[in-house]
């Protein structure tokens, strides 16, 4: 008996299979599957029971092998009822192909997803062959947690702006005469910066909710990355920051760069209002060109600040979502967008120690030209 598994055949714990397969070399072995496996014959008798069924379980292959499915086995759903006696997958309508994938207890209340394929040699036949993949739980609680954690907090970040909107729309609406110009001046933009951030906070959420999903879309154009950078300063300059609390350092020979204009001016932006914001004294932004990661040609822009920097302990922490070191953060979603945003280009993000004691922000960005320009 071969069981196939994508083509290759399955071997290893499943002694029937074995038997004329070409073996674990040539196939594929059942205990390389990352999900637990179980096959049971024509008569419910368990002839393969593979590692990851065993690590899930907690039963040993050897005490599984040749046993009943149901005893060795014994499956309950969240109401208590005898899994393998209600599915019945021996019995019951012929047409039956399986069973969808079902969250079940092991005994000890242990939580496994279960689903299960009835094999016939003709359609409508005897069921011959009975195989259940098992699979465990705990990534798909740690999915479920986090994002029950991401809805709290967005929650939480989205009520403080539209308290103080609330509050203050309310107040001037039952007692616009009796404030004074300067007041209600004070009070809507007041409302104007909490909408603001309200706004900010759900186009943050809307790129992580694409990264996260791996539906970041990057559309390349020839980017200059100097440019840019200087753009940014002036921005910051005219808005009445001092000059010299910026120092740009571009190298000379630089090569192309491919990327999304807009998301690299993001990855920007957030840098440094990060260093301007968190950091102190000069911002030294430097262009280089640079390695990437996979050996290949890139731009590499290093930003760094000479303020307190980032302790040791955190640095692995700065590109979690909502992960805030001061009290000036603002909601700790800047850092995971910079990164899921490089990540999407290709390049790679890092953070360090300034030589003067700030942080420092480097990431780089592979040349990243369309096909159709390299090959000619
Ligand atoms: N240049 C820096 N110097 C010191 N600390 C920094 C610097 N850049 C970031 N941090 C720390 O890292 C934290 C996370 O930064 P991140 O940009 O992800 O969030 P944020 O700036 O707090 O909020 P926002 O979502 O508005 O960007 C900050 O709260 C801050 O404590
Ligand atoms: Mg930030």
């Amino acid at each position: 008996m071969n069981i196939r598994t994508s083509g290759s055949t399955v071997a290893g714990t499943c002694p029937a299979a074995s038997k004329g397969s070409p073996g674990p070399a040539a196939g594929l072995h059942a205990d390389d599957l990352p999900d637990g496996l179980v096959v049971a014959d024509a008569t419910g008798r368990i002839t393969c029971f593979n590692a990851a069924a065993a690590r899930i379980t907690a039963v040993r292959p050897g005490d599984a092998l040749g046993r009943q499915l149901e005893s060795a086995l014994p499956l309950e759903d969240l109401d208590g009822r005898r899994w393998w006696a209600v599915t019945d997958p021996y019995g019951g309508l012929a047409t039956r192909t399986g069973q969808p994938e079902r969250n079940l207890l092991l005994p000890g209340g242990r939580q496994v997803l279960v689903s299960a394929r009835y094999v016939r040699e003709r359609p409508g036949g005897p069921v011959t062959r009975v195989v259940v993949q098992l699979r465990g739980t705990e990534a798909r609680r740690r999915t479920e947690r986090s994002h029950a954690e991401l809805i709290a907090t967005v929650a939480h970040e989205l009520r403080s702006p539209l308290t103080s909107v609330k509050g203050f729309t309310a107040t001037l609406l039952a007692k616009w005469e009796r404030f004074t110009d300067d007041q209600k001046r004070l009070m809507l933009e007041t409302v104007d910066a909490d909408a603001d951030r309200v706004t900010r906070l759900i186009a943050e959420l809307l790129d992580i909710s694409r990264i996260d999903s791996g539906r970041l879309e990057v559309r390349r154009q020839p980017v200059d990355m100097a440019a840019a950078v200087r753009r940014h300063v002036a921005s910051y300059t005219r808005a009445g920051m001092r000059p010299e609390r910026f120092e740009i350092k571009v190298a000379d020979a630089l090569p192309p760069l491919w990327a999304d204009p807009d998301k690299v001016d993001q990855v920007l932006g957030n840098l440094l209002e990060n260093a301007v914001r968190h950091g102190e004294g000069v911002v030294t932004i430097e262009v280089t060109p640079a390695l990437t990661k996979a050996h290949a040609e890139g731009t590499a822009v290093t930003v760094s600040d000479e303020g307190p920097g980032i302790p040791e302990e955190s640095m692995a922490r700065v590109f979690t979502r909502f992960w805030r070191g001061s009290k000036r953060g603002g909601t700790g979603l800047g850092l995971y967008i910079v990164k899921g945003i490089v990540d999407a280009h290709g390049g790679t993000i890092t953070v360090g120690r300034a030589a003067r004691g700030g942080a420092q922000f480097r990431f780089t960005l592979p040349v990243g030209a369309p096909a159709f320009l390299t090959q000619a």
